[in-house]
C-alpha cells in the first residue's frame, strides 16, 4: 500500500469524516456577521479552536481542512494549530486553491485559480505539517451549463493540482462541485455532474496522478433549490450512487461528500441513505462544512466563552454523520 492510500484510508477510517474549516476569511466574515459576531482574527481562531479541540474529534473526525490564516494560527494554549488537530487524532489538510475567478470566454462561469507558485506553497504547507490538500472547482447549472470550456479548463486544473500535491507527498481532496441553485431537475443534475466528473478523471490520469491517492470530494445528485420537482431521500441516494459508480474509476478509495447548502439533518440523513444502499467498493463519508459546524456557531455566538456547550452540539452532528457514513444513522437518534 502507498503512504498516501494509507493516508486517505486512515482519514476515512470506520465512518470517520472531514471537518472543512477552510473557509476563506472573505466567506468566514459572512458566517460570523450572519450571527452578529465581529470577524477578527481572535474571534475566528476562537471558533475554529473550540471545535478542533472536542471531544468528537478523535472518534469522528479524521482530517480538517484549514484556510491559510489558519494553519499559521497558535491556539490560546499555546499550541500550533496543525499540532493541535495531530493530538486530537486527526490528519490536518490545507485548502490550496486561490478561489474561483470569472473565466475568460464564458463569463457566467468561473475558473478555479492558484497554480501559479504551487509547488513553492505546497512545501511550506507540508513544513506546517499539512498531509492532504484542498481545491474546488465550481460549475453552475442552466441551459448552456456547465460549458464544456469550463468543464474542461476547471479538470485541466484540479488534475494539475493534484499532480503538484502527490510530487510534495499528500492526499489531493479532487472537489469539482455542481452547484444545487437554480431550477434544474435532480436528472440534469445528474447528467452535467457525471460529464464533470468523467472530465477530471480523464485529466487527472492524463497527469499521472495516483488515483488510489486521493479523496474524491463531489455534490450529492439533488434537483436545484428552486426546482419544483423535488425528488426523494431515496432517490438522491441512488441517482448519486448510479452517478458515482458510472464516472469514477474503480481505483479511487474513497468519497467525501461536500454539504453544498443541504440543512444539517437533509445531507445527514442522504449520506446515510448512501451508504445503506452502496453497491461499490468505495468509502462514502462526509467532508462537510456548513452541515457540521451550522448549530454550533449558532450557539457559540450567544455565548463566545460557552466552549463545553458549543463542543457539545458539534460532537453531536459529528457523530451522527459519521452513524450516517456507516450506514447507522436513524432520525431518533437526533434527539
Ligand atoms: O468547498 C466546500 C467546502 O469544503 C464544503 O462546504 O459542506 O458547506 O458545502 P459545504
Amino acid at each position: 500500500m502507498s503512504e498516501l492510500n494509507s493516508i486517505v484510508l486512515k482519514i476515512l477510517n470506520k465512518g470517520k469524516g472531514i471537518l472543512a474549516a477552510d473557509e476563506s476569511t472573505a466567506t468566514m466574515t459572512k458566517r460570523l456577521e450572519s450571527v452578529k459576531i465581529q470577524s477578527t482574527a481572535e474571534n475566528r481562531l476562537s471558533f475554529r479552536e473550540t471545535l478542533f479541540s472536542a471531544s468528537g474529534m478523535t472518534e469522528y473526525i479524521g482530517g480538517v481542512i484549514l484556510y491559510d490564516e489558519t494553519i499559521k494560527q497558535i491556539t490560546s494554549k499555546k499550541n500550533k494549530i496543525p499540532e493541535l488537530i495531530s493530538e486530537m487524532g486527526s490528519f490536518p489538510g490545507i485548502k490550496v486553491d486561490t478561489g474561483a475567478k470569472v473565466l475568460a470566454g464564458s463569463p457566467n462561469e468561473k475558473i478555479t485559480e492558484g497554480l501559479d507558485g504551487l509547488r513553492e506553497r505546497l512545501k511550506e504547507y507540508y513544513k506546517f505539517g499539512a498531509k492532504f490538500t484542498k481545491w474546488r472547482g465550481v460549475y453552475n447549472i442552466s441551459k448552456e451549463h456547465p460549458s464544456k470550456l469550463s468543464i474542461q479548463s476547471n479538470a485541466h486544473a484540479l488534475a494539475r493540482y493534484s499532480a503538484l500535491v502527490q510530487e510534495c507527498n499528500m492526499v489531493p481532496i479532487v472537489e469539482p462541485e455542481v452547484l444545487m441553485d437554480g431550477e434544474h431537475s435532480a436528472k440534469e443534475c445528474f447528467v452535467k455532474t457525471s460529464e464533470v466528473i468523467k472530465k477530471c478523471f480523464e485529466e487527472l490520469i492524463l497527469h499521472k496522478v495516483d488515483l488510489k491517492g486521493i479523496i474524491l470530494k463531489p455534490n450529492m445528485i439533488l434537483a436545484g433549490n428552486k426546482c419544483k420537482d423535488k425528488i426523494s431521500n431515496e432517490e438522491v441516494a441512488k441517482l448519486t450512487l448510479k452517478c458515482l459508480k458510472e464516472s469514477v474509476p474503480s481505483e479511487v478509495p474513497g468519497i467525501a461528500f461536500l454539504s453544498g447548502g443541504q440543512s444539517e439533518i437533509e445531507a445527514t440523513e442522504n449520506l446515510n441513505l448512501i451508504n445503506k444502499f452502496n453497491n461499490t467498493n468505495f468509502i462514502m463519508s462526509y467532508s462537510f462544512g456548513r452541515a457540521l459546524q451550522q448549530s454550533a456557531l449558532k450557539f457559540w455566538s450567544q455565548d463566545i466563552k460557552n466552549i463545553d456547550g458549543t463542543q457539545k452540539i458539534f460532537n453531536q452532528r459529528a457523530k451522527m454523520n459519521t452513524l450516517a457514513a456507516l450506514g447507522k444513522w436513524s432520525k431518533e437518534l437526533e434527539n
